[in-house]
């Protein structure tokens, strides 16, 4: 039987019939590559089909139901993983190469070993010597974690089958290769097959797979996005390489919130808990500056307040540039249309840069306020008064928007002594806040309450 050939993008996994420079599903170039097949299976005859069960809910009895997550000890960990680590779960945890997941891991491994699960942390990148002293000068020298230097998948599941781990963390998945599959490590189908056989050892076994997966940009080794959707929970660990800052955030999770994020900080000694990171993001701040706005913002479960900063200047160029850092671009496009349509404040002619800073990457909506007063504040030339935190969604037509958790939002800013905030009209406050609150209806009444103009 003729086989067609078929196309995957190593870095979103979409599968296509034919080539193409450019991935149509993400956008990226040069990351579609040809699929090898997995070997033929079985041969038809030697299937043997087995009859399965099916059972209702109210069938599963005390004993059948899962036990219980356990926690690591280190918060920031399991608020991100829903309340602690689930058994017969797989995970996956992404980022770039050297933002610090095999620092994370092998804490992780660590504490959890030290919870009473048997851990090994397979490390095809390093040899078992590099990781233990590694581990030694993350002052874990003594943790009862099983190392091993593996990267066939074959010698990896034997070992595991015999060594019966409660919790198994393999570093990295690109490095991993089975045997039956006739291409290259790190290929978006031999990634597949790995990623697959470790989930299943996962559910078969009740054992908790953690699969590390670098972020790539070479077309030839698969991203971390080609085996999201085999993996229970997905974790990304972000952070500028400049900034000591790290944010682990859930953006896929079967058993907890996603959107949630766990704060670290990079130290000499490995990753340190961030465990108020409003106080961390706005350590930098002095005096109130033109282009500098707090924002009040929600990350997950917790409130988060940063810092907002904008520089608008003439340009010398006919094409002004718009750039951002932390924030979305396209968002950014829309509150500078807004300003000028319904508020008559033109940017053209002007260079806007806007950075959130300490590194993190915001993507509520709340945090358009924020931004167009740090945009205002700029432009003006002149500062909020100090103190102040906003937030608030805008429509197109200019119209605040109340968001969610005010209370939180304003509870937070309260706790580390801000006094007043900007927020939408019509937002629940609920209870006293015991700030100032001016209470705005649209982007008009911010502007000339504010700055007068
Ligand atoms: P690593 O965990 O190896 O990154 P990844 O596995 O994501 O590729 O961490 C790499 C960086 O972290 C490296 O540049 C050095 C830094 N680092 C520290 O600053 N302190 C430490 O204690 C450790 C172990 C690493
Ligand atoms: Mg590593």
């Amino acid at each position: 039987m003729a086989k067609s050939a078929s196309f995957s993008c190593s870095a979103c996994g979409a599968v296509s019939s034919k080539w193409s420079g450019r991935c149509d599903a993400c956008g990226e170039w040069n990351t579609i590559v040809e699929d090898t097949p997995l070997s033929a299976g079985p041969a038809s005859k030697s299937l043997g089909a087995k009859r399965g069960t099916t059972l209702t809910l109210t069938d599963l009895s005390a004993e059948e139901t899962p036990p219980p997550r356990t926690q690591s000890g280190i918060t920031e960990l399991d608020r991100v993983l829903g309340g602690g680590m689930v058994p017969a779960s797989a995970i996956l945890v992404g980022g770039d190469p050297g933002i610090g997941k095999s620092t994370l891991l092998l804490q992780a491994a660590a504490r959890f070993a030290g919870a009473g699960l048997k851990t090994v942390y397979v490390s095809g990148e390093e040899a078992s010597a590099q990781v233990r002293m590694r581990a030694q000068r993350l002052g874990l020298g003594d943790a009862p974690v099983k190392l091993a230097a593996a990267t066939s998948l074959r010698d990896i599941l034997t070992t595991l089958e015999a060594e019966k781990p409660d919790l198994v963390v393999i570093d990295s998945i690109q490095t991993v290769w089975a045997d039956n599959v006739d291409s290259a490590p790190g290929s978006v189908s031999q990634v597949r097959a790995a990623a697959h056989e470790l989930t299943s050892f996962a559910k078969r076994k009740g054992a908790s797979v953690i699969l590390v997966g670098h972020v790539t940009k070479e077309g030839q080794i698969a991203g971390p996005r080609v085996v999201e959707h085999m993996v229970d929970t997905v974790l990304y660990f972000e952070g500028e390489r400049g900034h000591q800052f790290r944010i682990l955030r859930s953006v896929k999770n079967r058993f907890g919130p996603a959107d949630e994020i766990g704060v670290f900080e990079m130290t000499g000694g490995g990753l340190a808990e961030v465990a108020n990171p409003s106080e961390l993001f706005l350590s930098g701040r002095g005096d109130p500056a033109p282009g500098s706005v707090v924002f009040a913002g929600i990350e997950g479960t917790r409130p988060v307040l940063v810092e907002m900063q904008a520089l608008v200047a003439p340009t010398p160029h006919s094409q002004p540039r718009r750039a951002v850092v932390g924030w979305d671009g396209a968002r950014l496009a829309m509150i500078l249309a807004v300003l000028e349509a319904r508020c008559g404040i033109p940017f053209a002619g002007l260079d806007v840069y806007l950075n959130v800073a300490g590194g993190i990457k915001i993507s509520e909506p709340a945090a358009d306020l924020a931004v167009a007063a740090a945009l205002l504040s700029a432009r003006e030339d002149s500062s909020l008064p100090a103190e102040t935190v906003v937030f608030g969604e805008i429509s197109l037509s200019g119209a605040l928007r109340p968001v969610g958790q005010t209370e939180n939002r304003l509870k937070e800013a309260q706790k580390l002594g801000f006094t007043s905030a900007i927020v939408p009209a019509g937002g629940k406050p609920g209870g006293k806040s015991g700030l100032t609150l001016t209470q705005l209806g649209d982007l008009t009444a911010f502007v000339g309450d504010i700055f007068g103009a």
